[in-house]
């Protein structure tokens, strides 16, 4: 067993990662990109940054910066430790240690707080919750989703999943959905029915390998975009 987790934990990736893990070429980092699921993810913050204005939705907006530093400080050490008690699980290429990739979650978590606040009156993070999101229909280019879909698939079922992933498809022309495995490193059990379904719903749906892996067996994203 990979890791064991009692709930989904609001642990962030940063935009290097993001531009990683769903393969984002500068063309796409100019499109109207919303990140569902982003939690402390320096994504938004770093693209802000940079000139670009991205939305970001997650249930953990709904505490202040304060509460989700508490919330990311009560795992971290845990799931640390589960990664140091699984040694051939985890690819250490672009980070380099358990405790490298503990620094990048920290410094990853601090982008994200100082921006948070700034950012919710700007309304670029907004609380909201799959499978259900409050936002009007095709107002973006892409929706990006990270460690939530799939990763969790013991805790979602597949109905949730296919929901979650035409809700996606609602508001967004595209969807992008890292990583393909659970926790357990395993294939999630939903995606070839899933392939098959959005397919005979009209969506074109690939799997595409990317550059990053640290879950073993995990350099792959699901590409969705309406035909
Ligand atoms: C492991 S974090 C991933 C954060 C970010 N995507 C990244 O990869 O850096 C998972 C996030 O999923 C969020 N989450 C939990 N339930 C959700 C739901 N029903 N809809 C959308 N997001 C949810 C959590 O609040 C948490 O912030």
């Amino acid at each position: 067993m990979a890791m064991k987790l009692d709930k989904v934990v609001p642990f962030g990736r940063s935009l290097d990662e993001y531009k990683c893990m769903f393969n984002l070429s500068p063309v796409d980092l100019d499109k109207k990109i919303i990140g569902v699921s982003d939690g402390p993810a320096s994504f938004n913050a770093e693209m802000k940054k940079r000139g670009k204005s991205i939305v970001s939705i997650d249930p953990l907006y709904q505490f202040d910066a304060k509460e989700i530093d508490t919330q990311f400080y009560h795992v971290v050490d845990n799931i640390i430790s589960q990664v140091k008690q699984t040694p051939d699980d985890w690819v250490w290429t672009y980070h380099n240690s358990p405790d490298q990739l503990r620094e990048n979650r920290v410094i990853v978590l601090n982008k994200f707080t100082r921006d948070f606040e700034a950012g919710k009156l700007e309304k670029r993070y907004i609380v909201g919750e799959l499978p259900t999101l409050n936002i009007e229909s095709n107002q973006y280019e892409m929706a990006l989703c990270s460690h939530f879909l799939f990763l969790y698939s013991e805790q979602f079922d597949y109905d949730f999943h296919l929901s979650a992933i035409l809700e996606m498809l609602r508001i967004a022309e595209e969807v992008r959905i890292f990583p393909l495995l659970t926790l357990n490193l395993e294939k999630t059990p939903y995606l070839e029915p899933l392939l098959h379904e959005l397919k005979s719903q009209g969506y074109l749906a690939t799997v595409e390998k990317v550059k990053y892996e640290i879950q073993k067996g995990g350099n792959e994203m699901l590409r969705v975009t309406k035909i």
